[in-house]
């Protein structure tokens, strides 16, 4: 399963591409908006940044606007995935973009019909917002299913990208049920790594290692040592302390 960073943060961004964690990164009018920056030099930054797919969100409620948008979208980067929203307008501009190849991702679905008429449009992925769903007492994780039973039956290529993710367990849940791609905040990306069984067996390891006489450590010593020695050497001379 890919994992994506549902982020407009470039800090976060770069953070998480250090890790080697993510494949791509979903953005939306909300998110932009937090980073108050210019829209396109922001964009085309991430897009720089990320080797991978990078969703951005039209604008408007009229499909013509929207085919628009996605068209000058598209020729920002090649990364561009263009966002359009689950309703009628936004199918028709589905619709249209990928009839030019332009890639959609069709978000703010929230329902199976939803999902099934987003395949039919040629969305080359639906985002359905599990968390908001979980939210109201609905079944996030369920919607999942559903679409990937329904795309299953019937060999749409569409892509399932689980967005709206609140914690780890959905991230997890996504992968058991088989969905492409799970789009999350920082927090959340974070949240999956984190485990107290591997921070304290980290701990106990080094108090272990602490023990030992410094004798038996020389080989680390010495390391460290060569490499200092290296780093100072690399330095030039005007610019040693
Ligand atoms: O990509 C969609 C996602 O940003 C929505 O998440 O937390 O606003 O429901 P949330």
């Amino acid at each position: 399963m890919k994992l994506f960073l549902d982020s407009a943060h470039l800090g976060e961004i770069r953070e998480a591409m250090s890790w080697g964690a993510i494949d791509g990164v979903t953005t939306n009018p909300s998110l932009v908006a937090k980073e108050g920056k210019d829209f396109f030099p922001l964009l085309q930054e991430i897009c720089e940044t990320v080797n991978g797919p990078v969703s951005m969100e039209t604008t408007s409620r009229d499909a013509a606007e929207m085919v628009e948008e996605g068209r000058v979208f598209a020729k920002l980067h090649q990364h561009i995935v263009v966002k359009c929203p689950l309703t009628k307008e936004g199918l028709k501009a589905t619709r249209q973009l990928s009839a030019q190849q332009i890639r959609v991702n069709v978000t703010l679905c929230f329902s199976p019909s939803q999902a099934l008429l987003a395949a039919k449009a040629g969305a080359w992925c639906v985002s359905p917002f599990v968390g908001r769903l979980d939210d109201i007492s609905a079944d996030g994780m369920g919607l999942i299913r559903d679409i990937k039973t329904i795309y299953a039956n019937y060999g749409f290529s569409t892509q399932i990208l689980v967005a709206s993710v609140r914690h780890p367990m959905h991230v997890v849940e996504a992968a058991r049920i088989g969905a492409d791609i799970a789009t999350m905040p920082f927090t959340v990306l974070e949240a999956l790594v984190k485990h107290p069984l591997t921070d304290s067996g980290l701990d106990r390891f080094l108090q272990d290692w602490e023990r030992l006489p410094e004798s038996a450590k020389a080989w680390k010593t010495a390391g460290a040592t060569a490499a200092r020695r290296a780093r100072t050497a690399a330095v030039p001379a005007s610019r040693r302390r």
